[in-house]
């Protein structure tokens, strides 16, 4: 095990998911901001849930960054995320009644964009058998259609809210325009037109003064040589164009993002931690190839309380899948894996890591593009001995059991990437910190 978290300072530190979302971000997240000024989130929407305990609570983050649980940081929702503002108000609300006020350590950028209830509409239209939601799985949040007004240039953004005349003519031509789709071709209810100028009216008043440009304030914030943490959403393999499309999310969840949904520059990034789970879980339909749909997966989604932090769907859950990470590696220049849920791997005699996939005989050398190949691949499988003990009170490496460090030693030299992070329960003082 190679050490990697050495007493350097980062300035920018960014936080992604290496898998498909759930690695455990928020843990990470909340981890790191306590030694950081400012979190931000660049990409994604409600479709989120991330996690953190501490104190025996637990809280689940949607849109606000989970840096909102330092008392001390602030917390950025950048332009390149989808808002819903009853969600986000939801949120503030469950925040105040913790004892945290959001709102004096919240912005919000002037560009991010509203989901609105045309767009859940649209997204649920035709019930379960033929909406997006059922077709492809997603959260039934309004995220695809909310990206895809953004890009049709007709979207409603947080800075209209300061603009209630203008809001009010791009509202009714959006409503019309959904309201005759959402009738002539799916058949479904109209949305109800005062019931959304009621909701942006109060939710103005609650947030109108947190709304900025996000973009100048970080980077005065760079300038003046505070730390920045950016909160990925979602995971590699949901992101839009790299991901494994349709079965995707409507976003760039990749590094990419970061630069369009926030407005900082790549140079700026001093360190990029992935975040991989010990194995493998999916919420939604699509390809898993190391997926374990018998008495293993269910023995991990038990042990791992593997059910979405969002909507409480059961996750799909598999071995720890080589190919995935590695892919999530080279796509995002990760350079430190911070590994979660390690202790879910306790109960097993023996566990095994996929470490390439066979393909009509042949090996293959990348993550398959091609979308058809994912009917044909074949997991080739390595396996090491499981510890069968608890591993959940480890605080440094030397202590783990030797056939954890043989697991974990196997996993790096797979993915060739050092591990920085050892997650070993939810909890923020479960954490191993390699140095
Ligand atoms: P995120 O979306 O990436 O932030 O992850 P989620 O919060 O959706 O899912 C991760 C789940 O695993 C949450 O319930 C966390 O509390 C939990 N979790 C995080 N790290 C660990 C860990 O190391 N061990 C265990 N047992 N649970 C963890
Ligand atoms: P975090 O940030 C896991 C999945 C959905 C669906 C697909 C598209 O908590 O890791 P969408 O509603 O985004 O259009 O759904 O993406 N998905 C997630 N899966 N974690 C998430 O977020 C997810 N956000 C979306 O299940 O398969
Ligand atoms: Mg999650």
């Amino acid at each position: 095990m190679t050490a990697t978290a050495s007493k350097k300072t980062y300035s920018v530190q960014l936080i992604i998911g290496s898998q498909w979302g759930d690695e455990g971000k928020g843990k990470i997240v909340d981890l790191l901001g306590k030694d950081v000024d400012i979190v931000a989130r660049y990409q994604g929407g409600p479709n989120a849930g991330h996690t953190v305990k501490f104190n025996n609570t637990q809280y689940i983050l949607h849109q606000i960054p989970s840096g909102i649980l330092r008392p001390d940081t602030d917390c950025i929702i950048g332009n390149g995320l989808v808002i819903n503002p009853e969600s986000l108000m939801n949120e503030i609300d469950t925040l105040t009644k913790a004892g945290i006020d959001a709102l004096k350590r919240l912005y919000i950028s002037l560009n991010a964009h509203l989901i609105l209830d045309y767009h859940i509409a649209v997204e649920c239209a035709g019930g379960s058998g033929e909406s997006t939601a059922s077709t492809i799985g997603t959260t039934g949040r309004g995220i695809g259609p909310a990206y895809a007004d953004k890009i049709s240039r007709i979207g409603i953004r947080m800075q209209d809210l300061l603009y209630p005349e203008q809001l009010k003519e791009k509202l009714n031509r959006n409503i019309k325009l959904k309201n005759d789709i959402l009738q002539s071709v799916y058949g479904a209810d109209k949305v109800d037109e005062q019931k959304i100028y009621d909701l942006l009216s109060r939710f103005t008043a609650i947030v109108k003064n947190n709304i900025v440009d996000t973009q100048s304030m970080l980077i005065e914030a760079l300038k003046s040589g505070k730390k920045v943490l950016l909160e990925g959403a979602q995971g590699t393999h949901l992101d839009i164009d790299f991901g494994t499309y349709p079965y995707v999310t409507s976003s760039n969840t990749t590094v990419g993002g970061v630069f369009t949904g926030l407005g900082i520059a790549p140079n700026q990034i001093d360190r990029i931690i992935g975040i991989v789970k010990a194995y493998t879980t999916r919420v939604g339909k699509g390809p898993f190839p190391s997926e374990l749909t018998g008495d293993t997966g269910d023995a991990l989604r038990k042990k791992g309380s593997e059910f979405g932090a969002t909507t409480g769907r059961p996750r799909r859950c598999g071995w720890f899948d080589s190919m995935v990470v590695r892919y999530a590696v080279e796509t995002n220049g990760i350079d430190t894996m911070a590994i979660t849920k390690l202790d879910v791997l306790d109960i097993f005699d023996e566990i095994k890591i996929c470490t390439g996939y066979q393909y009509k005989g042949k090996k293959l050398s990348y993550f398959p593009k091609d979308f058809n190949v994912f009917d044909n691949i074949e997991p080739i499988y390595q396996s090491v001995k499981g510890w069968k003990q608890s591993i959940a009170h480890v605080r440094s490496y030397e202590e783990l059991p030797v056939e954890t460090k043989d697991y974990l030693k196997l996993l790096e030299d797979t993915v060739q990437v050092p591990v920085g992070f050892i997650s070993v329960g939810p909890n923020r003082e479960e954490t191993i910190i390699l140095s």
